[in-house]
C-alpha cells in the first residue's frame, strides 16, 4: 500500500547532486513542486535540466541530497517503482513509438495504470483513461492511425495522454513545448492550465520563457546546474525581463 500524504509538496528535491563519469553537472540544487501548481525551471541548453529529470525518473544516479514525492522518500528509487508510485513523465525528443498505432501507445499507458491499481498505488479516479481522452478529441477516431504518420504536434500530444492515462499523481514534462507551432503551443498550454486547475502538480521544463511564465506558479532559473533565481506570483510578470537576460548571458 502506498502512503502519499496529499498536503505534501508533490516534489521535494534537496541540494541534489549528480553528474556523469567524472562529472558534475547538478551542484546542490533545490526545488519544491507545491500539489495542485505548475513550477516551471527554465534554462538555457545544456545547464542540466534533463539530467535533473532523469534523476527524478530514477534514470541517473542521485549522488547527495535527497528527492521526496507526496511525502515519501524517493531518492533513488528506480524507474518502475517510480511510476508505480504515480510519477509521471514526458523525456525530451523521441515520446513515443512510432511503429505502433495510437491506440497501441495509449494501451503502454493503460499497462502503466493497471500495474499500479494492482500495487495499491491508486490512480486518481478522475484521471479515468475515458477522461484523459475526451482531453484530445484528436485522437478519438484515430486509434488504428500509425504514430509516425501523426504532425510533430499531434505525437507530443499523444506522449501527454499516454502519461495521463498512465494515471499519475505528478507530471514531470521536458521541453514539451520544442518543434511546436504557436497554434500547437497555444493549444498544450490551454491543455497544462486545465490539468493543474484540476488538482495536477506539474514540473514544466522549457527553454520558452513567454509560454512558461505565463502557465507558471513558480520559475525556476538554473545556470550551469545551480538553481540561480527563484520568482513566484505577481513576481513572474514584473522581473520576466529579468528571467529573460538570466536565459540570454
Ligand atoms: N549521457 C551523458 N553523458 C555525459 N554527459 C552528458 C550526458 N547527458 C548530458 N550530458 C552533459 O550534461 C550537461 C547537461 O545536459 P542536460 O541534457 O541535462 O542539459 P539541458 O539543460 O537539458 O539542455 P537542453 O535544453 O539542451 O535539453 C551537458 O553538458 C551535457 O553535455
Ligand atoms: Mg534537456
Amino acid at each position: 500500500m502506498t502512503v502519499s500524504d496529499q498536503h505534501a509538496p508533490a516534489l521535494e528535491v534537496s541540494r541534489l547532486t549528480a553528474g556523469y563519469g567524472d562529472s558534475t553537472v547538478l551542484s546542490g540544487v533545490s526545488l519544491a513542486l507545491e500539489p495542485g501548481r505548475i513550477a516551471v525551471l527554465l534554462g538555457r541548453n545544456g545547464v542540466g535540466k534533463s539530467t535533473l529529470v532523469r534523476c527524478l525518473a530514477g534514470l541517473l544516479p542521485v549522488r547527495s541530497g535527497t528527492v521526496s514525492m507526496l511525502g515519501q522518500d524517493v531518492t533513488n528509487r528506480p524507474t518502475h517503482a517510480m511510476a508505480d508510485l504515480g510519477f509521471g513523465v514526458l523525456p525530451q525528443g523521441k515520446r513515443m513509438f512510432p511503429s505502433l498505432t495510437v491506440g497501441e501507445n495509449l494501451d503502454l499507458g493503460y499497462l502503466t495504470r493497471r500495474r499500479r491499481a494492482k500495487r495499491g498505488g491508486d490512480p486518481p479516479l478522475a484521471w479515468s483513461p475515458e477522461r484523459v481522452l475526451d482531453l484530445f478529441p484528436v485522437f478519438a477516431d484515430r486509434m488504428r492511425t500509425r504514430a509516425g504518420s501523426l504532425s510533430g504536434g499531434e505525437q507530443q500530444m499523444l506522449a501527454l495522454a499516454r502519461a495521463m492515462v498512465g494515471g499519475p499523481r505528478v507530471l514531470v514534462l521536458d521541453e514539451p513545448s520544442e518543434a511546436l507551432s504557436p497554434a500547437r503551443v497555444s493549444e498544450l498550454g490551454r491543455l497544462l492550465r486545465g490539468l493543474r486547475d484540476q488538482g495536477m502538480p506539474i514540473l514544466l521544463v522549457e527553454q520558452n520563457v513567454s509560454f512558461a511564465c505565463d502557465l507558471a506558479d513558480v520559475v525556476h532559473v538554473m545556470d550551469k546546474g545551480r538553481i540561480v533565481a527563484e520568482r513566484r506570483g505577481a513576481q513572474i510578470t514584473d522581473d520576466r525581463e529579468l528571467i529573460r537576460d538570466l536565459l540570454s548571458i
